[in-house]
């Protein structure tokens, strides 16, 4: 069966440079980590992913069941780093507030502060809160004396390339994700196609490097 490559660039940041603190736009606050948030955090990871590329590239991200069984999973990885996964939330109104933001942390075998999954729901973007949940998370990883930064994010999903590297981030390797047939007729964009390539397994989680 003929399999579609999707081109990721896994991108890093040096956490040892001094960067401003993340400023949060009026009405909105951050959350920190508590175990009574995992399904928050999967309700708005499929929220912010579900209508976008990476749901085609890990199809899981367009499922919310999908997503509760990707957040148990990250929450179980020996890495996760509580102080690197927040959620924004928007005050409605007193005592009332909707999610619209998530960023998870894990900290690999190799010491670096892997971020999965940043994602804001629709319709609260442009606002600074996907660079202000990346930051938050860098300033997890650095207080637990991590000195690199690493993320994968699929080559066609130019704006979120674009706010990593305004952050900090640079291309250090490409990876590809391969998709099936059925997954790749739902695809709404362009994808790489190779040969000889391994994979990533999962969003955030690369296996294979590719120079
Ligand atoms: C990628 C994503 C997280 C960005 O979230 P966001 O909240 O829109 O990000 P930001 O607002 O910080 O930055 C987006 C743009 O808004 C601009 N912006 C930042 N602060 C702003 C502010 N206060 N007012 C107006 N615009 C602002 C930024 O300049 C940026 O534009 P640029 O990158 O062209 O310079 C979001 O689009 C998303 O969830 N996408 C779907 C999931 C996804 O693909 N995630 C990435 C996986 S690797």
């Amino acid at each position: 069966m003929a399999s579609t490559y999707f081109k990721r660039f896994r991108m890093e940041a040096d956490l040892l440079i001094p960067r401003r603190p993340p400023v949060l736009p009026e009405g909105y606050r951050l959350v920190a980590w508590n175990e009574a948030l995992i399904d928050a955090h999967a309700r708005t990871k499929f929220q912010a992913f579900c209508e976008e590329i990476d749901a085609v590239v890990f199809p899981c991200l367009g499922d919310l069941e999908g997503c509760r069984r990707l957040m148990r999973e990250i929450r179980k990885k020996p890495g996760f780093l509580a102080d690197a996964t927040w959620l924004v939330a928007r005050v409605v109104a007193p005592g009332q507030h909707a999610w619209c933001g998530t960023i998870q942390g894990v900290v690999d075998r190799f010491g670096t502060g892997m971020i999965q999954n940043v994602g804001v729901v629709p319709g609260h973007r442009g606002l600074g809160l996907g660079s202000l949940l990346v930051q938050q998370a860098m300033g997890g990883f650095g207080r637990a004396g991590l000195r690199k930064a690493s993320l994968e994010v699929t080559a066609e999903n130019a704006s979120a390339v674009k706010l990593y590297r305004r952050l900090g981030f640079r291309r250090a390797r490409t990876v590809y994700k391969v998709v099936d047939d059925t997954a790749r007729a739902a695809s709404r964009g362009t994808a790489a196609r190779t040969s000889n390539t391994s994979q990533s397994a999962s969003p955030g989680d690369a296996i294979l490097s590719h120079s």
